[in-house]
């Protein structure tokens, strides 16, 4: 029997995309589930293709060619480590195992450690795109030594997505740093996210205007620097009817949920010392939101201002409110890339930031028309600590944060929920301050702790006899 080029394991809606992704440039697939029944479906519906499934795991590796090539479309976590466990056995020198599910970085790195004492090379590869992205052409985001990743290359270009003809796919760095990156990439989706659907519930709840108009403000908006894959979807997300004829929005619980990429980015966030506040934000409001049963009693107790800030010029309060998305767009992305720069020093990653920022323009969740600002940025000066500092965008920034500050100051006076917005200035404010107010805070912790402080006028640490 002929060889096959490449196997899958993992047979869910992604999985299944992405088999028929391979086979449509060309590839032979042996495709494994652990129920048979899934894989067999597959073949079934797609006659004539070249996919072949298995039900016994020791047959699916023996149909690929060898060096092997086994791409790892599951759960990530445990149910990982025991599929990679259960092949591990049946596997040769030289085979390559490509995890491309959201696994968390530092089981990456421990995973390649250990392959590499069996001869076995690893892959942790993010991919972005949800279940279109893996059939059209997802962001691809490899972690591995960089031989490792030239062995597969040519799969990667042909099934990525592309940008004007570029493939959205670029070797990021060596081991764990793939994985970072698709965890860094979700942060910022929760960031967008957030902070588009802050606006959304200020044009509901300030202007009261229905859904179709509210839709049409971001129709219009999609067509300028807010252009996005988040913006257009939510357009058509607010045009959304039910059977009833309600729009489906309305009907949605306000309980969003999450799978814990958004908490890993900002826990790292923590580890590092990197202020990620706005993302984080965004994961707190995830939290808080699943609070139902306390916010419903709090609403009966709590009571916020009386009556809603009456807005009389609605085109201009319309244009604040599309410059205060894109400020805070600007401020969650240089958050995280910024974070991103303080993980490539600390392991010596070398991350290139133009190149990521050219693979999330199309295929991925965040893509985005003003990513092409980020490469300028980069091209500019590859070390860019922070975009903020870049000419672009701290132009833009100064001149639309009088609009987000009259968004944020109307929003608040109302009683609205916008933490993000709320959170987007305040680091502007901290970010661009000379003088921050935490001089007190080092007078304080000497005060009682004799951790000592240093002063402005004189180099060294010192400590006061406070009384
Ligand atoms: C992507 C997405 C995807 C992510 C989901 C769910 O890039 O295709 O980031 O990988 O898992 O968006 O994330 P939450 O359940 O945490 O919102």
């Amino acid at each position: 029997m002929q060889k096959k080029d490449l196997g899958i394991i993992g047979m869910s809606v992604m999985g299944k995309n992405l088999c028929l992704n391979l086979e449509r440039n060309g590839y032979f697939v042996s495709i494994f589930n652990r129920s048979f029944e899934k894989s067999k479906k597959i073949v079934i519906e797609n006659p004539k293709k070249n996919i072949f499934c298995f039900d016994n795991l020791k047959e699916f590796i023996f149909s690929i060619e060898k060096p092997r090539k086994i791409f790892l479309m599951i759960k990530s976590g445990i149910a990982t480590d025991q599929i990679i466990n259960n092949i591990v056995s049946y596997l040769e020198k030289d085979d390559i195992i490509i995890d491309l599910g959201n696994s968390f970085y530092k089981d990456t790195i421990r995973r390649e450690k250990h392959l590499e004492t069996l001869n076995i090379k690893f892959i942790g590869a993010g991919i972005s795109g949800g279940e279109m992205g893996a059939l059209l052409g997802p962001s691809i985001m490899p972690g591995c030594k960089k031989h490792v990743y030239n062995l597969v290359k040519s799969i990667f270009l042909n099934i990525s997505a592309k940008y004007r003809g570029s493939p959205c796919v670029d070797y990021i760095g060596p081991n764990g740093s793939g994985h970072y990156l698709k965890m860094v990439h979700n942060g910022i989706e929760y960031g967008d996210m957030q902070i588009i659907s802050e606006a959304y519930f200020i044009l509901k709840n300030l202007l009261k205007i229905d859904n179709k108009k509210i839709s049409d403000i971001f129709d219009k908006w999609n067509k300028g620097e807010l252009n996005s894959y988040l913006i257009e979807i939510t357009k058509k997300i607010l045009l959304k009817r039910d059977k009833n004829g309600m729009y489906l929005l309305d009907l949605i619980s306000d309980v969003a949920r999450n799978k814990g990429t958004g908490k890993w980015v900002c826990q790292n966030a923590l580890d590092l010392e990197a202020p990620l506040s706005l993302i984080t934000e965004s994961v707190l409001y995830r939290y808080i939101s699943s609070l139902q049963d306390e916010r419903n009693k709090a609403s009966k107790i709590l009571y916020g201002p009386k009556g809603l800030h009456i807005i009389n010029n609605k085109t201009n309060f319309i244009e604040d409110l599309r410059r205060s998305l894109y400020f805070s767009k600007i401020i969650s992305y240089a958050q995280g890339f910024s974070q991103l720069y303080l993980i490539s020093i600390k392991n010596k990653w070398n991350l290139n930031y133009e190149n990521i920022a050219k693979i999330f323009r199309s295929g991925c969740i965040i893509r985005a028309k003003f990513l092409n600002n980020i490469v300028n940025a980069y091209k500019k000066n590859k070390d860019l600590k922070n975009l903020l500092l870049d000419e672009y965008f701290s132009e833009v920034l100064c001149k639309y944060q009088n609009s987000l500050r009259n968004i944020i100051s109307i929003s608040v006076n109302s009683g609205l929920s916008i933490p993000a917005f709320c959170s987007a200035i305040s680091y502007y404010d901290s970010y661009r301050s000379k003088k921050l107010s935490s001089n007190l805070i080092q007078a304080q912790r000497d005060f009682f702790g004799s951790h000592g402080y240093e002063r402005i006028d004189s180099l060294g640490t010192f400590h006061t006899i406070w009384i």
